[in-house]
């Protein structure tokens, strides 16, 4: 992150350098507050409309107003896009329930605090994409809503710090005797060939990448089910994945020290990844700032 990163906050834009936010913004006390990450490919805002539909859903659910309308939206972050060295960027916004007092109840008549940045997006390495990923499971140690897409992230921190510690590249999250998702992840697994994914929930959160590979697979005519995932069916299973919107989707073939299938990117897996890097390359092609869509 360089310091002439472009930004937004509060109604002017701005290098990140010189954004700066009172010590008791309710987003620094509390982490009362949501965010987005929402990938540009070329000037292609990447389904837009899905990521701004998922920010009313947590500003809804945390009682938030929508600072901004479906418009201005698409106006600021058309603007970062044109400021940031391409060709892909990853869009950060952050809205927190603004600068009040320290008292946990809701403020009465406080502005919410809006910022937004805009950093060049690296796609997956090729290691990575060669030799997949190393995970390990962890007890889902997290609340009870995480369909919210909260700032207060320490428990998703801890976890991804487990990972790291253990050499590991993500944490995959096991609550009653189900894995959910990673730490900042989705998770699918290979089924007897059929491609899962847990249903969405209050357990989860709703992935935008997750819905792309599920349209990609069926696309690629592979069986899909939204279903549970047991313990078991991870430990055994033939492919893992992990999608968001910065790792796209990757496989993991190393869980918990043993390797999963053969230990390499599997056949799907292969398959879904080449259909998203087809995909992304038409959104590159198609895209202006001011365009939106699937
Ligand atoms: C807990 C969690 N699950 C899933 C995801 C993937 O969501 P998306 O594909 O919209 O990036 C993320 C992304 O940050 C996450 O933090």
């Amino acid at each position: 992150m360089s310091s002439d990163t472009p930004a937004y906050l509060n109604g002017r834009f701005l290098p990140l350098s010189e954004a700066q936010i009172p010590v008791m913004d309710r987003g620094f006390i509390f982490g009362d507050g949501v965010y987005e990450v929402i990938p540009g490919y070329g000037g292609h805002l990447f389904r837009l409309d899905q990521h701004l539909q998922r920010l009313s859903h947590s500003l809804d659910a945390i009682k938030i107003r929508q600072p901004l309308s479906d418009a201005e939206w698409l106006s600021i972050l058309s603007r970062l896009v044109a400021q940031c060295p391409g060709p892909d960027r990853s869009l950060y916004l952050q809205i927190t329930r603004g600068v009040a007092p320290r008292a946990h109840s809701f403020p009465l008549n406080t502005t919410p605090t809006v910022f937004a940045m805009a950093e060049t997006l690296s796609p997956p390495s090729q290691s990575w994409l060669t030799e997949g990923l190393s995970a390990i499971t962890q007890a889902d140690i997290r609340w009870q809503r995480c369909d919210i897409k909260t700032t207060a992230l320490l428990a998703n921190v801890l976890l991804r710090q487990a990972a790291a510690q253990a050499g590991a590249d993500e944490a995959i999250l096991l609550r009653d005797g189900q894995a959910i998702e990673g730490a900042a992840s989705n998770l699918f697994v290979v089924r007897n060939g059929i491609v899962v994914t847990p249903a969405l929930g209050h357990k989860l959160l709703h992935g935008v990448t997750r819905d792309l590979v599920l349209d990609l697979c069926r696309n690629e005519n592979l069986p899909v089910s939204e279903e549970p995932i047991s313990e078991g069916d991870l430990s055994n299973a033939e492919e893992v994945w992990l999608t968001s919107s910065t790792r796209e989707v990757l496989a993991v073939t190393r869980l918990d020290g043993k390797p999963v299938g053969e230990g390499e990117p599997g056949p799907l897996w292969q398959r879904v990844h080449q259909a998203f890097q087809r995909h992304k390359a038409a959104l590159r092609q198609q895209g202006s700032p001011a365009q939106t869509g699937p």
